[in-house]
């Protein structure tokens, strides 16, 4: 794994944003794996600001989104479908028959699931994906403990994610207790993958990420397994290494 320091957030952003353009001009069709949280917020209006100014063209890309609660609407203003179109999708030229998101409202979620999977397949697999990290270690929604090797799948969410994401919400009550999650298999199969780690709160984690073992308390440790990753951590993130 490439980590590279930044010195705060306004960098790691701005920083982010060359590596997937660059991944846009470099191959104009790319398959691009999006993620949520407000970690990549940043990186999201720094890829506008360059589509606005006429330096990237995401005419020709195809769009997978990482996960998405379950149940959940796409109207709802926490679903991560909202999230995507509110803060990026809508800005940009990407065609809405290229975004795709793990349908939270699907009524066999198992099915939608396999379904997901089998069209990223189809697409030809994700050239680049963006990846945030919980708290506790987890990517998506692949939480400590589970299967290293899953693919898209239903899955439900600890208790420390649950009051994690409740600042998103009215109520700790109102955030669903499950998601559709791409799986740790799903995710290790991208060709690149690009990290973004900001804030303290997230230097315990990064500390562990980095220590070398790889375990399934800490899914973001297996990214050490995967040779392309590249992590941009800002100063904050990366004060316990
Ligand atoms: C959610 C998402 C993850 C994201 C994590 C961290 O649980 N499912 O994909 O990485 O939150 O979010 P934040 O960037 O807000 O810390």
């Amino acid at each position: 794994m490439k980590r590279i320091i930044c010195k705060n957030y306004d960098e790691m952003s701005r920083l982010g944003s060359y590596v997937c353009a660059e991944q846009v001009w470099r191959k104009p069709n790319s398959v691009l794996g999006f993620a949520t949280g407000s970690t990549p917020m940043g990186m999201y209006k720094c890829l506008v600001d360059m589509y606005k100014g006429g330096m990237v063209d995401f005419s020709g890309i195809t769009a997978f989104n990482l996960d998405e609660y379950y149940p959940m609407s796409k109207s709802h203003e926490q679903s991560y479908d909202y999230y995507m179109w509110d803060r990026f999708f809508a800005h940009i030229n990407v065609k809405r028959e290229n975004v795709n998101l793990p349908n939270g409202g699907a009524s066999d979620p198992q099915k939608a699931c396999e379904e997901y999977e089998n069209k990223i397949r189809l697409c030809g697999g994700i050239d680049l994906q963006l990846l945030g990290i919980g708290n506790n270690g987890h990517i998506a929604f692949n939480e400590p403990g589970d299967s290293l090797r899953v693919r898209t799948h239903v899955t439900e969410l600890t208790e420390n994610t649950i009051a994690a994401n409740a600042r998103f919400f009215e109520c700790r009550d109102d955030v669903p207790r499950r998601a559709l999650s791409m799986g740790m298999g799903s995710i290790m199969q991208a060709r690149r993958i690009l990290m973004l780690i900001s804030g303290k709160s997230k230097a315990p984690v990064v500390k562990q990420m980095f220590s070398g073992v790889v375990t399934p308390q800490i899914p973001a440790s297996v990214l050490q397994l995967h040779n392309d990753v590249v992590v941009l951590l800002d100063e904050a993130a990366a004060s316990g290494l």
